[in-house]
């Protein structure tokens, strides 16, 4: 081997320093007020570079002297090009300033010949312009041109470019795969999360090997809001890096990830409900999954481990023996090249049709990659792992953008599988024999229900009504439900076995017109003997859910329901009630008074600080209205107003706590239609966040969450003076085995 000597050194040391005193070389920096050196296309970037801002355009900030390219020209739908004249690579980078929106269709790129050798759009959604670097280290001294391109409309569909120069000093503060590794010999690394922050792509590599997608994680710029854990247990004693897409020297959320062997999971969260299911930590949507099997109910349910935002679509696992006491499963499905894993179903194959295993879960999901796909995973062992199907995915996209949930369940008189999948404002049902070969069936739904909005989450299941079978259909819809953002409608009719026909009845009919309870599904493979439709919901809504001020985690479930069909003085409905393992009247010594004494009437600690139920029946007589609410000494509450002349039952959450999280949280009132009774029975199922209102065995249900600063400790009447009114039966209960 030759010998490193000083003469190489030193001619290191001259290259070096020559280099480093090659003065940057402007390639282009708008002053000249022209585009002499550029082809323009189209009408974004205008005739000349902009000063600044352009008309109906926020402050721009940031670019060097008066002028930059900005294609703003004619506002965020105009699209063009600007394509340099060609110039030789002469630096080792290129450093430039940029701005605008984070599309990949408002990008600069850099071609060398026909290929492009670098692209970025800006790293935030701004209108101030930040520092970009490129190594180009690799085409020194080859013909190059860049390309600035704005092909995006609507809202950030802009791009701000200036400065562009060559030099031999990487100048940015931004990394382009900055990379960390560690040796692991703790079970976490704990990452640093700021919920406002933007996303950076994180990979995950073991011992130099991708594993899984890239995450999108907001990793804290500006304060540490909260931790969460990255389990690297598998990865005991091997070297692991994670990838940043995109990171700034000195981000706090990346210098201070830290290897641990434990992490606290906070259940003293102030919105941590006592009695109603959530993830341990991160964002939780739709309940996906469940099914009832060899003893447990399995609740599966869209997952963020990685924020307490919406993102990173996993399926997340819980299961529990009375779906009140939930025991937390390791992740079961990750994202994966097809896609995020979206909504779906689970079914139990006791005929081993699919040919995994007699017996084995089944599990039916949206891989929402670039399209939405169907795939299948199923499990050999009770649920605990899923194995992907080698050939998903199942059911191919025929060109709907919106194309997704399949819930699948047993048709016994023909013995095949169904599956109603959510078509963009349709259901289409679909059949197999196998699991694997679908075959389009029917579709429904058009010209009838709501139509606001994405049809999601359909399910279809039999009831028995008055000795016969009727077969409901539920679909969710986002936005377009009865008060604002999303709400679950359902149909009555028959099916059979291809075709779904509604009976005519005063559509759109909500499963809850409160509005916190959506995308809510039933369990599949309920024995015969217990003979329920059980049935469980997100209790959150998209129009304000990723910014409800809970912390570590995001959403609850409500509570577990039985489903009946009942008629409701007007028309049949599908009714829900709490399911029995909540608990009753029977349970913990009830607090019961026969006729309405004290105004209001409190609620010790006893049972504020372990949730509970309260329930009256007020009888009208002369009565026309009337209002309760349940508040606390600060003067939050949530009051609900039933009006039978105006035919409404009303929840106003204006004054109910924190509301300024949102501005369509406290607005507006919260209205459910009202059938006039000579007497209602009213039970309010209350926890730290929400309170749950069943009207007459629940013909009438209202769903809200609420974030008080201080329990609800009293219910408080107006009976609007007539005393001839009675109120009965007011009893107070805590949750069962609180
Ligand atoms: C409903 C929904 C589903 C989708 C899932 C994604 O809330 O939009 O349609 O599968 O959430 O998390």
């Amino acid at each position: 081997m030759r010998k490193f000597s000083l003469y190489n050194f030193l001619s290191l040391l001259v290259l070096t320093s020559c280099q480093n005193q090659e003065p940057d070389l402007m390639i282009e920096d708008f002053e000249s007020v022209s585009f002499a050196n550029w082809t323009v296309e189209g009408d974004a970037f205008g005739e000349t570079p902009a000063q600044g801002s352009l008309s109906g355009e926020q402050l721009v900030t940031g670019f060097q002297g008066s002028y930059l390219a900005n294609s703003f020209h004619n506002g965020d739908d105009s699209r063009g090009i600007l394509t340099s004249k060609p110039f030789r690579i002469e630096r080792d980078f290129i450093n430039f300033l940029i701005g605008g929106g984070m599309s990949e269709d408002t990008y600069i790129e850099l071609l060398v010949g026909e290929q492009r050798v670098a692209k970025s759009h800006s790293p935030v959604e701004s209108e101030t312009l930040q520092l970009v670097s490129w190594d180009v280290k690799a085409y020194r001294g080859q013909e190059a041109s860049l390309r600035i391109v704005d092909n995006q409309r609507g809202s950030w569909g802009h791009i701000l470019i200036d400065a562009i120069e060559q030099s031999n000093q990487y100048k940015s503060n931004i990394m382009e795969n900055y990379t960390l590794t560690y040796d692991i010999s703790q079970k976490y690394l704990l990452l640093p999360i700021e919920d406002s922050a933007p996303e950076t792509k994180v990979q995950l590599m073991v011992e130099g090997k991708e594993v899984g997608v890239a995450m999108d994680i907001r990793l804290a710029k500006t304060h540490i809001e909260y931790w969460l854990p990255l389990s690297v247990d598998a990865y005991r004693g091997k070297k692991i890096s994670l990838v940043f897409g995109q990171a700034m020297k000195g981000d706090m959320g990346i210098s201070q990830i830290k290897p641990s062997d434990t992490f606290d999971l906070n259940y003293d969260e102030p919105y941590r409900p006592y009695y109603h299911f959530t993830p341990e930590y991160g964002w939780m949507n739709d309940p996906n999954g469940m099914v009832y099997h060899n003893g447990e109910y399995h609740l599966f349910y869209q997952y963020n481990p990685y924020g307490a935002r919406w993102g990173n679509m996993h399926w997340g696992h819980a299961v529990s023996e009375d779906m009140m006491h939930w025991k937390h499963l390791p992740i079961a499905l990750a994202p994966d090249p097809l896609g995020a894993i979206f909504s779906g179903s689970a079914v139990v194959d006791k005929d081993n049709t699919a040919g995994f295993g007699k017996g084995a879960i089944v599990a039916f999901y949206t891989s929402a990659g670039e399209q939405q796909t169907q795939s299948i995973a199923y499990s050999l062992d009770n649920g605990r792992t899923f194995t992907k199907y080698e050939h998903n995915p199942v059911i191919a996209n025929p060109n709907i953008a919106d194309f997704r949930d399949p819930k699948v369940f047993w048709y016994a008189p023909q013995r095949k599988w169904i599956m109603s999948l959510a078509t963009s404002q349709t259901i289409t049902f679909y059949a197999s024999k196998n699991l694997k070969e679908w075959e389009r069936l029917s579709e429904f739904g058009q010209n009838i229900g709501a139509h606001t909005g994405v049809w999601e989450c359909p399910d279809l299941f039999p009831l028995s009504y008055e000795g016969k079978t009727k077969w409901v259909l539920f679909v969710s819809i986002n936005p377009g439900g009865p008060n604002g953002g999303n709400a679950t409608q359902y149909f009555i009719g028959d099916f059979d076995g291809t075709t779904f026909t509604p009976e005519a009845l005063p559509y759109p009919l909500w499963i809850d017109y409160g509005r916190d309870n959506y995308a809510g599904v039933t369990w599949n493979n309920i024995p015969e003997s217990d003979g329920r439709r059980l049935f469980l919901g997100w209790m959150n809504n998209w129009d304000y859910g990723n910014s409800v001020p809970t912390k570590n985690f995001r959403s609850a479930m409500t509570l577990p329901r039985e489903l009946r069909l009942q008629h409701n003085g007007s028309h049949p409905v599908v009714a829900s009630f709490p399911v029995k393992e909540v608990g009753d009247e029977q349970d913990n010594q009830p607090i019961i008074m026969n006729k309405l004494a004290e105004n209001p009437l409190p609620i010790g600690a006893d049972f504020y600080n372990n949730g509970y139920v309260v329930s009256f029946t007020v009888k009208l007589n002369a009565l026309k209205a009337f209002e309760f609410a349940l508040q606390n000494s600060k003067g939050e509450k949530i009051v609900y107003y039933f009006d039978t002349e105006e035919k409404n039952f009303v929840v106003d959450r204006r004054k109910s706590g924190l509301t300024d999280f949102s501005n369509n949280f406290a607005d507006p009132l919260i209205v459910a239609p009202l059938i006039p009774k000579k007497s209602y029975t009213i039970h309010l199922w209350v926890d730290k966040a929400s309170v749950e209102a069943f009207v007459n065995g629940g013909e009438v249900v209202q769903t809200n969450t609420v974030f008080p600063t201080e329990p609800y400790n009293q219910l408080w009447f107006d009976l609007r003076g007539n005393t001839v009114v009675s109120v009965e039966n007011i009893t107070l209960y805590k949750i069962k085995n609180q």
